[in-house]
């Protein structure tokens, strides 16, 4: 048995899957995120460590035969997010976390700073890691004298299952601080981040074991023998070894609040100033690239509250076939944009209301924009070199056909839906711990779902799609500088 944790922005989930890898339970707890003062979004460590007690100490009660023969914990994590440790092991303040924009004008001077792309092969993002320590420095100068260690959240829940302080590259990746093409830290970003090697966590590969899980908690979990805790990965790289994207050519879309287009890729090939993020995968010798758009789900979730209406009903209305774009236009930048514009200060808009506009229209002009949104993020990741064939469509927006098929169209890429079953970020997890306990390796482990229908790009409205994407990327150039 093993155990995949996903230590999500909302809540953790734990998933208990068997030895041929298929889940057998799963339980959550779901916690709040704290926002002080505007774009600050913050979580205290200790709220995980709760969460993590229960689901499993629940677990052990609902399944005490399964959880006596767990031999490996996998742990996924919200990426970015800085853990800050005194010398004592002791967490200094409270984690900022991925989605707070607090630290952009640090973001900026690094992103700015020689070498630090090309070594980090990525933009520094306001939502990474290296510019929040910045922030420390220049803002909570006391707290930031006494960092002793800086790790993500991912690494936080291992060092409290097993005393020690390691991480994964796929995580690690994030931060501004990895060498991600020698996968190692560097000197040069620790330097410009103002940080030194002696506070970086332990670097393992996420399917290495990075350490034993203590025995106070075996015990207090019903777990009998010894527990192998591997390093794990960012939520991402977690997701995509949940699904089996690990190799060049294998990729999805997901749908959920934020919008991802991810691939596994061979070889490294960053391109930074295509706003596409380029990581380590979680397993060794692989990368992934991703184009991320900050509100997928999130603009339907909006326009659901603005009329009332059940983000199902809304979907519900606009049928499961398309026809051909609407005039209406909607641009989902509700939260800034990463990919492709990196631009934290841009919002969203409709173009072209009329009088005739309804519900129905928008919904349609929302799934769009998203759909157009993911297309340029398609664009960003084929300026690398990746050839997009087939992708799996996941997450909650994956429930609408009309939605996936507009993607598809807009892609010109066949979308594929898997069957229902689990294959998030907790099964990613799981993978890893088999696959560092030596269940199977990478190939036998990390396999695609079954696929339930594959949904074809409309070949007669191909083109009509194509003239409304042009029409969608006009837009953007000639909104951004409005005050
Ligand atoms: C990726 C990113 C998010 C977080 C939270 O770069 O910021 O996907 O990992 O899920």
């Amino acid at each position: 048995m093993y155990v995949g944790l996903d230590l999500g922005t909302s809540g953790l989930r734990a998933l208990l899957v068997g030895e041929d890898g298929a889940p057998v339970a799963s339980l959550s707890e779901s916690y709040q995120t704290a926002h002080p003062h505007p774009g600050w979004s913050e979580q205290d460590p200790a709220v995980w460590v709760a969460a993590v007690d229960a689901v499993l100490t629940r677990m052990a009660a609902e399944r005490p035969e399964d959880m006596a023969a767990v031999r490996g914990i996998g742990v996924s994590g919200h990426m970015h997010g800085a853990v800050c440790l005194d010398s004592a092991g002791a967490v200094v303040r409270p984690c900022i976390l991925w989605n707070d924009t607090r630290s952009f004008a640090e973001a900026a001077a690094l992103d700015a700073t020689d070498d630090v792309r090309a070594l980090s092969g990525n933009i520094v993002f306001p939502g990474f890691t290296a510019p929040k320590l910045a922030w420390m420095a220049a803002h909570e100068p006391d707290a930031f004298a006494r960092v002793a260690h800086v790790v993500l959240p991912a690494g936080y829940m291992n060092f409290h299952l097993t005393g020690e302080l390691f991480a994964d590259m796929s995580d690690s990746a994030g931060t501004s601080w990895l060498d991600v093409g020698a996968r190692d830290w560097s000197p040069r970003l620790l330097e410009a981040g103002g940080m030194a090697r002696a506070q970086m966590p332990r670097l393992v590969e996420g399917s290495d074991v990075g350490g034993q899980l203590r025995q106070d908690l075996a015990a207090r979990w019903g777990m009998t023998g010894t527990v192998a805790v591997v390093g794990g990965a960012g939520d991402n790289a977690a997701s995509a070894c949940g699904v089996g994207a690990m190799r060049e050519g294998q990729g999805f879309v997901s749908l959920g609040t934020s919008g991802v287009l991810l691939t596994g890729r061979d070889g490294y090939a960053p391109l930074p100033e295509s706003a596409v993020h380029t990581f380590c995968h979680a397993v060794p010798g692989q990368w992934y690239q991703m184009g991320v758009i900050l509100a997928a789900t999130d603009s339907l979730n909006w326009l659901s509250r603005v009329t009332g209406t059940a983000p199902a009903d809304l979907a519900r209305e606009v049928g499961d076939e398309i026809s051909g774009p609407g005039r209406l236009r909607f641009l989902p930048y509700l939260s800034g944009e990463r990919t492709p514009h990196n631009d934290a200060r841009i919002r969203g808009g409709f173009l072209n209301i009329e009088q005739a506009t309804d519900r129905r229209a928008m919904t349609q002009a929302v799934m769009e924009g998203v759909a157009f949104a993911i297309g340029d993020c398609a664009l960003a990741l084929r300026q690398t070199g990746v050839e997009l064939q087939s992708l799996l469509a996941i997450g909650g927006g994956a429930a609408s056909r009309y939605w996936v098929k507009t993607i598809a169209t807009v892609l010109g890429v066949p979308l594929d839906l898997p069957e229902a079953g689990d294959f998030g970020a907790a099964l990613g997890a799981a993978r890893l711990a088999m696959v560092g306990c030596g269940a199977g390796t990478v190939e036998d482990v990390m396999v695609a779902p079954a696929v339930r229908e594959t949904v074809a790009p409309d070949a007669a409205l191909a083109d009509a799609y194509a003239e409304a994407f042009q029409a969608y990327r006009a837009t953007y150039p000639a909104v951004k500088d409005l005050p």
